[in-house]
């Protein structure tokens, strides 16, 4: 299938897990990916895989919460591209830490890159889309934006504002009647390294594939315990949704929540 023929698309995070699956999905396709993340090594093996399947990617240098990075990025997508009709904005850390052994700067890191990223990556490109003729933006938020969850209260804060601005920005772009949908995803458990960051303060532990693979074992009972069809979910779950989304057969569809969790919140 080519349902995305001819279309642009900007996936955030897109060097590792969930990312990584949706710039695939949306390569496969047809869609052209450029993949911003800070992880370069990343992003080029996710252009790897892209390319061995006869796909297009690129990866383009990107820290979500500078307003610089996505001016370039949106400049560069207008040069070399000339549109953009899919913006991903699934770039985020998770931090778990109980609120007071949390810091000011570990509370803002995060603030940064969950939630000023989608304000300036959904400012930046805004115009282009419009330019383009319309397009869809789905913002990754979680099950953690929905309910609480005891030692990641900044993390919920910032998925609960994902929640809140992609509503507000979809209704903001169907009264500018500019043809662009937003929307956003809450993933429940799902198989990737962000696991392992968690008590890492957001960040990739030195690499240590015993360990990893331990604690890797360990997220995977817990989240077979914690959600009700026994197991957690993988990338792919969570890029079949954004497929959707990003898909023509979702052209009625904005402002909405689509959960994916393997019934979490059904209870
Ligand atoms: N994995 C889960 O169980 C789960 C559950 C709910 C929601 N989510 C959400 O799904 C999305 C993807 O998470 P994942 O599990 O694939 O995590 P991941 O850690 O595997 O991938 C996150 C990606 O974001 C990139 N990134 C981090 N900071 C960045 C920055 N400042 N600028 C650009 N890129 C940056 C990382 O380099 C990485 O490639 C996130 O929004 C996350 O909150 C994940």
């Amino acid at each position: 299938m080519n349902q995305l023929a001819g279309r642009i698309g900007v996936v955030t995070g897109g060097a590792s897990g969930i990312g990584r699956a949706i710039a695939i999905a949306l390569a496969a396709e047809g869609a052209t990916v450029l993949i911003g993340d800070v992880d370069e090594p990343g992003g080029l093996e996710t252009c790897r895989i892209i390319e061995a399947n006869e796909g297009a990617a690129h990866f383009w240098p990107l820290d979500v919460s500078r307003e610089n990075d996505w001016k370039r990025l949106v400049a560069m997508t207008k040069e070399k591209f000339k549109a953009l009709h899919i913006l991903v904005n699934n770039a985020a850390i998770c931090i778990s830490r109980p609120l007071l052994e949390m810091t000011f700067d570990s509370w803002r890191r995060q603030m940064a890159i969950n939630l000023d990223g989608l304000f300036l990556g959904t400012k930046a490109a805004l115009p282009l889309m419009t330019e383009s003729g319309g397009g869809s933006i789905v913002n990754l938020s979680s099950v953690a934006g929905l309910r609480g969850v005891p030692g990641m209260s900044g993390y919920c804060a910032s998925k609960g504002g994902v929640r809140m601005f992609t509503k507000a920005i979809a209704l903001e772009c169907a009264q500018a009647r500019n043809n662009i949908r937003v929307n956003s995803v809450h993933p429940g458990s799902i198989e990737t390294p962000i696991w392992l960051k968690l008590g890492n303060d957001g960040a990739l532990p030195a690499a240590d594939a015993r360990r990893n693979a331990d604690v890797m074992a360990d997220i995977r009972a817990a989240g077979a315990t914690a959600t009700p069809v026994g197991h957690s979910g993988v990338p792919e779950d969570i890029a079949a949704g954004v497929l959707y989304l990003v898909s023509d057969g979702a052209r009625f569809v904005t402002g909405t929540e689509l959960v994916i969790d393997g019934g979490v919140m059904a209870g």
